[in-house]
């Protein structure tokens, strides 16, 4: 994020309309199901593998979903590179098992989780969101995941407890990029609590019906999408229940241009970037972006009496 602007993209970096399309009929005919619960079929690009026994999730959008190619090859994950197309070329050598999530901090129930078991925790849903990076492009993400307040509900937080902090693997036998000071390892990011409780708030494990790719995040992230795609934190190894408000890496590396709560505003400027338009990948013509990401009624209560221009 510091190092490109949207500007820069070029259009032959994104895959014309038809290919998704193509790929959105392949799931249908083979899955015989509707969209986001076709699960009929293995990706044939990468080795992803199909989520059984996923159900539709509430507040899913009806917006026409950015191409799996598209969400699979335009990341960001700086543990694989700073440049979009970094992450799907060196993100390989991630292990995705064994994985395990250490819960610990301000909790009754700490812990650490087998991924595998976390997977079991709750049924997973699948859930169409809109994401919108602070860098000024937009994609809409069909996820599987279940809301991460089932995971806190058996964690038991303590009265204490008022932020989430979600640390990141890093880990420089498989990251490459984290040999570079691009910034603080291992990532960081916070939630206050009630927006790590809020309904839309998923631990994903999968996109598009099957487990995520290695560049989305694998195996477990977070999914926030109200807020700027950086607070979706990726490859979550451990979640703390703390006090005080937490410093995110990004806070940490540029404090004036990230602040805490991130949430999409387009009254509030970037230093680098308005904010006022998006461009949805896979479309040339930009849209306005919506406060909150169009998910302002859904979370805009959390905020009343918040002035959103001093806590951006
Ligand atoms: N998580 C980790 N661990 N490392 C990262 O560099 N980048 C963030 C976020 N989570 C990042 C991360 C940013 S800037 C964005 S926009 C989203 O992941 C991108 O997610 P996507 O590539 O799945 O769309």
């Amino acid at each position: 994020m510091l190092i490109r602007r949207p500007a820069d993209t070029l259009p032959s970096e994104i895959t014309p309309q038809a290919i998704y399309r193509d790929r959105r009929e392949f799931l249908r005919a083979a899955g015989g199901l509707a969209l986001a619960g076709g699960l009929g079929l293995t990706s044939d690009d990468v080795a992803a593998a199909k989520l059984a026994n996923t159900r539709p999730g509430p507040y899913s959008t009806g917006e026409e979903m950015t191409s799996y190619k598209n969400i699979t090859t335009y990341n960001n994950f700086y543990e694989f590179g700073t440049d979009k197309a970094d992450p799907a070329r060196t993100a390989g050598s991630l292990r995705q098992r064994p994985w395990t999530v250490q819960v610990d901090g301000l909790v009754r129930r700490p812990g650490s989780y087998d991924l595998d078991a976390l997977l079991k925790l709750a049924p997973l849903e699948d859930r169409i969101y809109r994401m919108r990076c602070v860098e000024g492009w937009s994609m809409v993400i069909p996820w599987v995941g279940y809301p991460l307040h089932e995971l806190i509900r058996r964690v038991e937080p303590l009265g204490s407890a008022k932020f989430v902090e979600f640390t990141t693997l890093a880990d420089r036998a498989q990251m490459p990029g984290v040999h570079a000071p691009v910034l603080h390892w291992p990532y960081t990011e916070g939630l206050r609590l009630d927006e790590a409780l809020h309904p839309l708030t998923l631990l994903a494990v999968g996109l598009y019906g099957e487990t995520l790719p290695n560049q989305n995040g694998a195996p477990v992230r977070i999914v926030t999408p109200w807020k700027y795609g950086f607070k979706s934190a990726k490859s979550i190894v451990r979640i703390r229940f703390v006090e005080a408000q937490p410093e995110s890496s990004w806070m940490r590396a540029a404090p004036r241009e990230y602040g805490f709560y991130s949430n999409v505003n387009p009254d509030v400027e970037h230093p680098r970037w308005s904010q006022a338009k998006e461009r949805r990948i896979g479309e040339f013509t930009k849209r306005k972006t919506l406060m909150f990401n169009g998910y302002g009624e859904q979370v805009a209560q959390m905020y009343s009496g918040l002035d959103l221009r001093k806590f951006f």
